[in-house]
């Protein structure tokens, strides 16, 4: 009597199981087009389904799927490689991991722990079907900066194995180095804090800001580079990014302000530009840290560099309330803060940056009137502008259309890739034109979907794999 009942079960989550997973290792393959570089051949489809019945739609996207797949298969796609290649980067926006405390019920630790893996089949499904020349995350790497060094180290570990499946033996070692009586990773950051200081001030200032085609920072293990931006939850905004969220920053992560330039001395060079956005205004904390950025932003326009640019940074430029989901918003601590008697009236957050240092930064950066492309984080939402120069004035005016015949640059606030916002992927590919002698620079968003799915994945293969068991030992 139970038997067949548990038959018909078993087939059935069975074949959920199956559809779901197909679903999870396959999905970039619904939405080819977004969830590929482009190609300099690629046609444009749009609306080409406007006019279809439900029946030629659904075979119309089934035979677009199934093509995707055949290609993926034989990895016929491999284009015509041009010279010089292409550049294919990956944009992940703000996964803000959070941490397990004392008092987190076990619900919340199991999703906190599933989340961990939900962000890392999201990156290895992207890279495996793209083979990346970077990789970036937009910032925002943690949930909060307000944690101690231990727990900084212990979400780095999570990141790094969990999400983006890197090795750990530098962190290993760096905790090994770099530890309190109890083993636990501790930053000692007060020679951080001498040596930037002391960088800061002699002459010339040595801080160490460029890099000159950098393909890897481990030829070992990867083939692409990986890039951390910092953000607001990382480091903090200026009124609380203090000596020691630096420095753990730093060691673990890299930089917070450097450039990258490629094929300098040919007629295609392109660079990167990795900006600390949230350093640029005040009144900080740390004067020191924001003297820094505007140095690096100096020293930056003085390379005189004669290339396009690809701009990465976590807070957004300014722009008028209603182009975006965020408009603009300063908040400051109060006067009178008896928890923290020392961040009276510092920048407490920011949505934007300020009119006028959108203006002075992007005037340092693309001074050159080469094309390039920017890229944000912080909204979660996503957005795209455009930054129209009037080169009279050298104001820049966001707009959703390109207006100004000068010169324009496009600004992508990438969407998160945290499961509310459907654990997205952004796109750039960079394609240099013979012909105009100039990169393009393009932008897609390939979607996933909600973590549920992910978990429903997960909970019915292991449901049908405990009821196949049960069914062949009945
Ligand atoms: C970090 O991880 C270590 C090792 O698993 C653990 O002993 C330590 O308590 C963690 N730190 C925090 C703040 O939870
Ligand atoms: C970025 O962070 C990861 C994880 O800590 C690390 O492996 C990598 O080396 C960092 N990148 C740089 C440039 O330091």
């Amino acid at each position: 009597m139970i038997r067949p009942l548990l038959k018909k079960f078993t087939g059935f989550t069975l074949v959920l199981a199956i559809v779901s997973n197909i679903y999870i290792f396959t999905y970039p393959s619904l939405f080819p087009e977004r969830c590929s570089w482009r190609c300099a051949s690629q046609p444009s489809v749009v609306g080409a389904t406007d006019s279809m019945h439900v029946g030629e739609k659904v075979l119309y996207y089934s035979k677009r799927y199934v093509n995707d797949l055949m290609r993926q298969w034989k990895k016929s796609h491999e284009e015509t490689q041009s010279s010089p290649a292409d550049v294919h980067l990956m944009a992940f926006g703000d996964p803000q991991i959070k941490g397990i405390w004392r008092n987190t019920p076990y619900v919340t630790r199991l999703d906190i722990f599933g989340n961990d893996f939900y962000l890392g089949h999201i990156f290895s499904t992207m890279r495996n079907r793209l083979n990346p020349t970077h990789v970036a995350v937009m910032g925002d790497l943690f949930s909060s900066q307000w944690i101690g060094d231990s727990e900084f180290f212990n979400r780095t570990m999570r990141y790094t194995k969990r999400i983006f499946k890197r090795d750990t033996t530098s962190l290993e070692n760096i905790r090994n180095d770099s530890h309190d009586e109890n083993g636990l990773y501790k930053n000692y950051w007060v020679q951080f804090a001498d040596e930037f200081k002391r960088r800061l001030t002699e002459e010339p200032k040595t801080l160490g800001f460029g890099y000159e085609n950098v393909h890897t920072w481990d030829p070992e293990h990867e083939d692409y580079l990986f890039i951390n931006l910092t953000g607001n939850h990382d480091i903090g905004y200026s009124g609380d990014a203090t000596f020691q969220h630096m420095s753990r920053f730093h060691q673990l992560f890299g930089k917070d302000n450097y450039w990258i330039e490629y094929d300098r001395d040919t007629d295609h060079p392109w660079r990167i530009v990795v900006l600390d956005s949230m350093l640029l205004e005040g009144p900080p904390l740390q004067q020191e840290f924001v003297n820094a950025t505007w140095e690096f932003l100096l020293q930056l326009f003085e390379q005189r560099f004669e290339g396009s640019t690809v701009l990465l940074t976590h807070v957004p430029f300014y722009k008028k309330e209603g182009l975006c989901t965020d408009g603009e918003l300063f908040r400051y601590y109060p006067d009178d803060y008896p928890r923290e008697p020392y961040k009276q009236n510092l920048l407490r957050s920011q949505n934007h940056l300020s009119e006028d240092v959108t203006k002075r930064v992007l005037n340092l950066i693309f001074d050159n009137g080469k094309p390039g492309i920017i890229l944000t984080g912080h909204d979660h939402e996503g957005c795209e502008t455009v930054y129209n120069k009037d080169s009279k004035t050298g104001d820049w005016n966001a707009a959703k259309t390109m207006q100004s015949p000068d010169f324009h640059v496009r600004e992508v606030t990438v969407r998160s890739m945290m499961g509310e916002f459907n654990g997205n992927t952004g796109l750039v590919t960079g394609h240099f034109n013979h012909e105009t002698k100039t990169w393009e620079w393009s932008f897609s968003l390939c979607p996933f979907s909600i973590q549920h799915v992910w978990w429903f994945t997960k909970v019915v293969t292991i449901l049908s794999g405990f009821l196949l068991s049960a069914l062949l030992v009945t």
